[in-house]
């Protein structure tokens, strides 16, 4: 069904590029700049190849980047996160400090807007908001577990303890996130918890219950190495302005009150 739709699209966009029409959207580019890949593997597979990446880049950067705004959004509105509310709306209130309505509903200040809205200033600013993003992607990771990996060289995890892992060359292995995120020796026993504060390193929220720094793959949303997240640069840049223009422009609640009052308690299974 889906790939009936895309190829749909795709017929119209190439009859546009046929009458000498440019667009800027993904399937375009995919088209346009993308022939000489898909020209070379043939009709079937190349159309069969293209479907795919429209695919692929649907679930790896739009849903990705949805659900861990959604969750930012539910989290805030639950009682008990009310002071992380008031925090990021006054980061918001304070970066984009011009009125956005009139009277009669209409939108203002278009200039300003634009301004705020500027790559740089999204870049640059949003700290907080940005600890928001973090700490939604921790407790419900978007990518839970990831594609398989095949390991090169024989290796010992935790060599000399109980744990002791061997994993030899050519086996392949899946990277469970969400376990590593609710580590309770990285990040407590209140890890179901939102609180974004664990990514400022002015807060006594920053450290592993130990005292110490957290260990660097404690946290890995985007995962790592040589095949971490080509879109994570991207994803935290639309992030920060799909929530920071939400909540300045829009007042959300829950839609069934009760969530207003739930204990968070992730699953891990
Ligand atoms: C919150 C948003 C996002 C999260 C949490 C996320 C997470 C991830 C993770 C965990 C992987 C590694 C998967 C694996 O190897 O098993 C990955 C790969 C990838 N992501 Fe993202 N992603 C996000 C947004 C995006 C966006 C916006 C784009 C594109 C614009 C994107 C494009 C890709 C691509 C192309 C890969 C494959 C890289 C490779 O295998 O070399 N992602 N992403």
């Amino acid at each position: 069904m889906l790939k009936e739709f895309i190829l749909k699209i795709k017929n119209e966009k190439m009859a546009q590029i046929k009458a000498g029409k440019v667009g800027n959207d993904l399937l375009f580019t995919l088209l346009s700049e993308g022939d000489d890949v898909y020209g070379v593997l043939g009709d079937e597979l190349g159309e069969r190849t293209l479907i795919e990446d429209v695919i692929t880049i649907y679930a790896a950067a739009v849903s990705t980047t949805q659900i861990t705004v959604n969750n930012i959004c539910k989290y805030i509105h639950m009682d008990r996160y009310l002071p992380v509310k008031e925090k990021l709306l006054a980061e918001i209130d304070s970066l984009l400090a011009f009125e956005a309505w009139d009277a009669e509903g209409n939108a203002i200040n278009r200039n300003s807007f634009l301004e705020a809205a500027s790559y740089e200033n999204i870049q640059e600013n949003f700290e907080y908001t940005m600890m928001c993003f973090r700490e939604s992607m921790r407790i419900e990771p978007p990518v839970g577990f990831s594609t398989s990996h095949t390991v090169t060289k024989d290796v010992v995890l935790a060599k000399g303890t109980p744990k002791e892992l061997k994993i030899n060359a050519g086996e392949m292995l899946h990277i469970f996130t969400k376990k590593l995120h609710h580590d309770v020796n990285q990040w407590g026993e209140n890890h179901n918890e939102f609180i974004p504060e664990r990514f400022d390193s002015n807060s006594q929220h920053f450290k592993a219950p130990s005292g110490k720094p957290r260990h660097p793959y404690s946290y890995a949303p985007f995962l790592g190495g040589h095949r971490i997240c080509l879109g994570k640069t991207f994803a935290e840049n639309v992030a920060k302005k799909l929530i920071a223009m939400t909540l300045k422009f829009y007042a959300l609640e829950l839609a069934d009150p009760k969530l207003k009052l739930e204990t968070f308690e992730y699953e891990l299974f």
